[in-house]
């Protein structure tokens, strides 16, 4: 079985078709990241309208480059939410159109079913069950993956995503948006114990996590100060130990609970350097195998969305006629 898949939720537009036989044969991405960052931040209606005029041209190019005719393609899936409802709108409208003109099956995905089972698409994929840590701009959070359909998220944000926290300090000390990436990269010149902020969440039991009052820390930890460049670099450092700190102990938390040996690392924060470090040297302290699928499976692209579609469309799930957009759809 051949599955078109489609991503539209947030800021990235993608195409790609997984084989039930051969595997992923193409998968293409367009990120509107540049377009977003003159205004600090996802603007809705300018994602909408991009993923309008992008994703068609992406459907034809994931299509040559699995050297496949329309005709080819036995099913189509998109992501039907959670996610930017008008968005979604523009995915769940071109995967029901194509699989109405191609008169093949259509069904919607979640969008965290499709991150928890994208190590799946890697050679050296985990078994089930696994733990599955998700560390993006949009979600924070660690689940059970016990198989198809049957996750138990057993901590989550109560706020700010992980990564959302890195972009609003990084707005904070001036670098631009998505400013993650950018903070990581200052906090290598800085220098641990002149600032010092909490680390949410560790005093009280549980999984979750709470990371909007670290930007306010900071806030508070800098009032009165005035930051140089040597100064901006230090409450990076500062602030992403924090947000490193408190992922691991969450993670030490999680692995004792339930016991599992396997854990999943995804998401754009996943790609920081410091937690890979911390997360690994974890790994080898208390014997767990720590997987970071390819970083392209990552952050959201549409593999994931044909790879999570073509297992539920084997299971027989398939959608009728309506269109799927929700906004808010708990997993
Ligand atoms: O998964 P992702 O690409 O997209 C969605 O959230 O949909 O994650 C992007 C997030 C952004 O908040 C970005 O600042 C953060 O991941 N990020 C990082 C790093 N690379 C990306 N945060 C910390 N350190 C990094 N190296
Ligand atoms: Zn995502």
């Amino acid at each position: 079985m051949k599955v078109l898949g489609i991503e539209t939720s947030c800021d990235e537009t993608a195409a790609a078709v997984y084989d039930g036989e051969r595997g992923l044969l193409s998968h293409c991405l367009y990120s509107q990241a540049q377009m977003h960052a003159e205004y600090g931040g996802v603007v809705p209606e300018l994602a909408s309208r991009d993923h309008v005029r992008k994703l068609l041209p992406l459907v034809e190019r994931a299509l040559c480059e699995a050297a496949l005719e329309p005709e080819q393609i036995d099913a189509v899936a998109y992501t039907a939410g959670p996610g930017l409802a008008g968005a979604l709108l523009v995915g769940a409208s071109v995967a029901r159109s194509l699989a109405f003109a191609w008169d093949c099956p259509v069904v919607g995905v979640h969008h965290l079913e499709g991150h928890l089972l994208a190590p799946l698409l890697d050679a050296d994929a985990p078994d089930f069950p696994f733990l599955a840590l998700l560390v993006s701009g949009g979600h924070t959070l660690i689940a059970q993956v016990r198989g198809l359909g049957d996750y138990e998220i057993i901590g989550t944000s109560l706020d700010d995503a992980a990564g959302e926290a890195f972009d609003k300090t990084a707005k904070l000390l001036g670098l631009p948006y998505p400013g993650g990436p950018a903070l990581a990269q200052l906090a290598r010149q800085g220098r641990a114990g002149r600032f010092r902020l909490p680390r949410p969440m560790l005093d009280r039991p549980g999984l979750d996590f709470s990371f909007s009052g670290l930007k306010t820390a900071v806030v508070v930890a800098t009032r009165g100060v005035e930051l140089d460049a040597q100064g901006r670099a230090d409450v990076a450092c500062e602030f992403q130990q924090a947000v490193v700190d408190t992922l691991l102990a969450k993670c030490v938390r999680a692995i004792a609970q339930t016991g599992l040996s396997t854990l999943v690392v995804a998401g754009g924060v996943g790609a920081n350097r410091a937690l890979r470090q911390a997360l690994t040297t974890l790994g080898e302290r208390r014997g767990v195998r720590v997987l970071y699928p390819r970083p392209e499976f990552c952050t959201d692209n549409a593999a994931m969305i044909a790879y999570a579609g073509y297992r539920r469309l084997i299971e027989g799930e398939q959608d009728g006629l309506q269109i799927r957009a929700a906004a808010r759809w708990p997993l």
